[in-house]
C-alpha cells in the first residue's frame, strides 16, 4: 500500500485541476469496481455491490484535491504573483519549491522584510521559474501548482505532501480493493474542490441520494509540543469523528463505527476536533439530510508541504472501513 500512497501524494492536482489525479486513481479502481463513472464537476464516482434487501446506498468520500497556489501576474523580469488555493499558510511558504501541471517547477522567494522575526503576507512572496523575462517564464495568469516534496518513510511514519487527502483516497482504494461480498450499494466518491468548500462532495452528494455517508479525511493531532488541545494521537488508530468545526456526527453512526471497531479488535480514538471540516458535512446537509460521520486519520503538519500520518492508523482505517462495509448496518 506504501507504493500506492507515494503514487497519490506525488500527483500535483490542485483544487479545481484534479484530471492528473483522477485518471491514476481511476486505474486503480476500476478493476474492483461494478461501474465507474467522472460528473460533471468532475467526482469520479465508484460503485460496488447493488442494494440488497437488508442493504442501502452509503456513500463513501475522500477528496483527490489539493491546497496550492494560482498565478495572478507575472512581471517582466520573469517573477510571477500567485494566490492560493485552499487553506495555505504563509509561514510555510518562503524557501518552499512548487510544481505546475505543465511540469515547470519554481521557488518561493520573498521581498526584502522591514521586520524578519514577522510572518510575510502572500503579497510580499513571489515565485521565481529561473526566468528572466516575461516573455521566457514557462507559466502565465491562471496556471497552477502544487507544493514539491518528496514522499519519506520515517520509521512507522509516513510524510508527503497531501496527505490530505490522498491518505483519505488510498484508505478507500484498499478497502474497495479488500472487500469481498456486501449488502449494499456503495458509492466510493473521490471528490473535487474539497478544500474550496466541499464542493464536489456537494454535488455528488444531491446526485446519489444515500442512505449513510461517511468522510474518509485527515484530523488534527493532540500530541506535537505544544499542539492543539485534543485527544487524538499518532498511531492510536483510526479516529471517529463526533464533531468538527462544521457538523456533529450523527451520534447513531458513532455507535455504530464504535461498535464494529470493538467486534474486530480494532482500535480507535473518539474524535472531537474544534476548527475544520469534511465532505461528511456537505452530505449531511444533502437534500433532506443525511445521517453522516467521518472516519479520520490522525495527521500532523495538516497544510505544510510535510504532512505526516502513521501507517499502523492507515491499515486500521482499511480494515475498520471494511468491516463496516461488509455487514447490514443497524442504527440505534
Ligand atoms: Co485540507
Ligand atoms: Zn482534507
Amino acid at each position: 500500500m506504501k507504493a500506492l500512497i507515494q503514487k497519490l501524494v506525488e500527483v500535483p492536482s490542485p483544487s479545481g485541476f484534479e484530471a492528473p489525479v483522477r485518471e491514476l486513481i481511476r486505474s486503480q479502481v476500476e478493476p474492483h469496481a461494478d461501474e465507474v463513472q467522472v460528473d460533471a464537476l468532475g467526482n469520479l464516482i465508484a460503485r460496488k455491490g447493488v442494494q440488497s434487501n437488508e442493504g442501502v446506498r452509503i456513500m463513501l468520500a475522500a477528496h483527490m484535491d489539493e491546497i496550492g497556489v494560482m498565478i495572478t501576474h507575472v512581471d517582466e523580469n520573469g517573477f510571477a504573483r500567485f494566490t492560493t488555493i485552499g487553506g495555505v499558510r504563509a509561514y510555510n511558504l518562503p524557501g518552499s519549491r512548487v510544481r505546475f501541471l505543465n511540469g515547470a517547477s519554481g521557488v518561493i522567494g520573498v521581498e526584502k522584510l522591514e521586520d524578519a522575526n514577522k510572518v510575510p503576507s502572500f503579497q510580499q512572496m513571489f515565485i521565481d521559474l529561473g526566468a528572466s523575462s516575461r516573455a521566457a517564464c514557462p507559466v502565465k495568469v491562471g496556471d497552477v501548482a502544487a507544493f514539491e516534496r518528496p514522499f519519506q518513510v520515517l520509521g512507522d511514519r509516513l510524510v508527503a505532501k497531501a496527505m490530505d487527502d490522498r491518505i483519505g483516497v488510498a484508505v478507500l482504494v484498499e478497502t474497495l480493493r479488500l472487500l469481498k461480498t456486501t449488502p449494499h450499494a456503495l458509492y466510493f466518491v473521490f471528490s473535487v474542490q474539497e478544500e474550496v468548500g466541499l464542493r464536489g462532495a456537494t454535488t455528488a452528494a444531491f446526485g446519489i441520494e444515500p442512505h449513510i455517508g461517511l468522510a474518509v479525511d485527515v484530523t488534527g493531532v493532540g500530541d506535537t509540543p505544544k499542539g492543539l488541545k485534543m485527544e487524538v494521537s499518532l498511531g492510536k488508530g483510526p479516529a471517529i469523528k463526533v464533531r468538527d468545526g462544521g457538523m456533529l456526527s450523527d451520534p447513531r453512526l458513532v455507535r455504530w463505527m464504535a461498535n464494529t471497531a470493538e467486534r474486530a479488535g480494532i482500535p480507535y480514538q473518539m474524535e472531537v476536533l474544534e476548527s475544520g471540516t469534511t465532505d461528511a458535512r456537505a452530505i449531511q446537509l444533502s437534500r433532506a439530510g443525511v445521517p453522516s460521520g467521518c472516519v479520520s486519520i490522525p495527521t500532523r503538519y495538516i497544510h505544510s508541504p510535510s504532512e505526516m500520518v502513521d501507517y499502523n492508523d492507515v491499515l486500521n482505517s482499511t480494515r475498520l472501513l471494511a468491516a463496516l462495509l461488509s455487514s447490514p448496518v443497524h442504527l440505534d
